[in-house]
Parts: structure tokens; sequence; C-alpha cells
């Protein structure tokens, strides 16, 4: 058990791992190549998250070290936050509280303190797996339209989707296919009117072009609970453009899904141990489970 309030250095990791048969390690682990080389008697490496790509999947199963992840449980909370984010950037939220908590409540006016319609607007969805649909399911009941794609659409329709959008929504995994889907071209394709919002990855996103593209208004805003790096330094130029909420990757931050994420995770990792089948273990698509070590 790690005891450290922040997560063990990779050097405290290396250390750690050698004489390990178990690992339930988290989001902020890096589990490379080079880690599961240390760890000569390793046979599962249960993530508490749904995401995985902290881990080398493809190193672990060529080591014959199975791979558990924490899908489903925390698709609800995942897509709750996505439209708490998509309505408090739409209509300003943070901004607007902090004026009335400074006191800056001014008289009601028409043109005051005006946001972006939700309701009856297009959302396009960049990824269209469990939470894609679960925010699908939350944005038909503001009389939404919903547009989806994933990183394997053609590039038109991606583009269709940048294009038409009123808010872009992200929920596809990271992959080196998704990195940085969201660049300075996609970001052009997006309205001057559009926001983006991210609780996928944050390496989805080139943040120093979406800081630019905030800044330079060549679209509405963007909401984040992802940004890479994590956490994002206070001094970080995109916290200083106008426009953008960022919020400490929380998506699944609930008390009830949390504890969820845990059930699964030490269930993969004791099931591991037992030498069985994992409850969600993760396959990389077109190959097999591992052969035991
Ligand atoms: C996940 O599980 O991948 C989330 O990002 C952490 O809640």
């Amino acid at each position: 058990m790690w005891p450290g309030r922040l997560p063990p250095t990779r050097e405290q990791l290396l250390a750690r791992v050698t004489n390990i048969d178990g690992l339930l390690c988290m989001l902020t682990d890096e589990i490379d190549a080079a880690l599961l080389d240390h760890a000569p008697l390793l046979t599962v490496i249960s993530n508490y998250a749904v995401g995985y790509d902290n881990v080398d999947v493809a190193a672990a199963t060529a080591r014959g070290i199975r791979v558990g992840n924490t899908p489903d449980v925390l698709t609800d909370a995942t897509a709750d936050l996505t439209f708490a984010l998509l309505l408090a950037i739409a209509r300003k939220l943070p901004q607007e509280f902090v004026a009335v908590r400074e006191g800056r409540w001014l008289p009601w006016e028409p043109g005051h303190n005006l946001g972006a319609d939700v309701h009856g607007q297009t959302l396009g969805l960049l990824g269209f797996g469990r939470i894609g649909q679960a925010v699908a399911k939350r944005a038909s009941g503001f009389d939404m339209r919903v547009l989806h794609s994933d990183s394997r659409s053609d590039q038109t329709a991606i583009n269709e989707l940048l294009a038409t959008s009123d808010f872009v929504s992200l929920h596809t995994p990271l992959t080196p296919q998704t990195h940085h889907l969201i660049d300075a071209a996609a970001l052009a394709r997006m309205k001057p009117s559009a926001f983006l919002i991210n609780t996928a990855r944050g390496g989805i996103v080139d943040q120093v072009a979406l800081a630019e593209a905030l800044h330079n208004r060549t679209i509405a805003g963007a909401a984040l609970d992802v940004t890479d790096p994590e956490p994002l330094a206070a001094a970080d130029s995109l916290l200083k453009a106008p426009n953008v909420i960022v919020v400490p990757h929380i998506g699944s931050a609930t008390t009830r899904t949390r504890e969820r994420m845990a059930d699964l995770a030490v269930d993969n990792l004791i099931a591991g141990l037992d030498g069985k089948q994992l409850p969600h273990q993760v396959c990389l698509p077109g190959s097999s489970p591992p052969t035991l070590r």
C-alpha cells in the first residue's frame, strides 16, 4: 500500500514493483515496458480507472500480464459532469458567481450577463462509446440535436461535426491516433460561437492551440475536466484565457462511483492473483488475452 499523499515518484514505483505479483495502480502511475522489466513476478495490473493510456497494454500482454480497468460504473457520473460543464460554460456560471461574491451584482438589465442557449442547440460528440452515449441521453432532455463520430470516422465526417456543432464534447480514449485530435486546424473549423468540452483525456487537445483560439476568440469557450499535464500549473496561459473553466479531473468523483470503481479494481486484482479471467480485462483491438506467465 502506497502511504504517500502524492503519487509515488518513478523511482519509488520502480523500487517497489520488483517483488510483487499484482499491482493496483492509478492513472497517475506510468506503467511502461521499462517498469514491467523491473517486475518479473507481476501477473496482473489493475488500473483504478476506465481509461488505461497510462499502461502499456501491448508490453504487458507480451509479458503474459493481464490488465484490468473499471468500465461502466463511472459512465453516468462522467456524463453528469460533462453536462454540468456544458451548462456552466454556456451560462458563464463561474464568472457570475465570482461577480456576486465580489460585490459586482449590478441591477437586472436586458443586456447584462448574457450567455448562450443550450436547449435546441447542436451537440457534436467525438467518441460515441458508453460515456458519449450517456451524454447524448442527457442532451435529448434539452432538445439538442446530437451528432457523433469517432477517431475512426473519415475526416470529412469529423470536419462536418466540428463545423456544425454549437458544443463539441470529447469522449474518445487517448491513443496515438487521438493525440491532439483537436489541434489548431480542428479548432479553426469550429464556429466562433462554439464551445469545447473535454472530460476524456487532456492529450486529445493541443492545449497551446486551444489557449490561442480562446485568446483570439476563434471559439467561444472551453470547459475542461482534464488537461495535459495534470495538475495544470496555476500560471499556465490556458487559465488566463477568456471564458475557460478547468476543474481537476473530477469526472468520476462522486463517493458512490469511486467506491464502485474500487470494488471493480479489487475484483480484477484478486481474480488476476487467483489466475482467473479478470471481470473487466482490457484487450487490445484485434489481439487475444495474454499467454500467462
Ligand atoms: C477514468 O476512469 O479513466 C477517469 O478518467 C478517472 O475517473
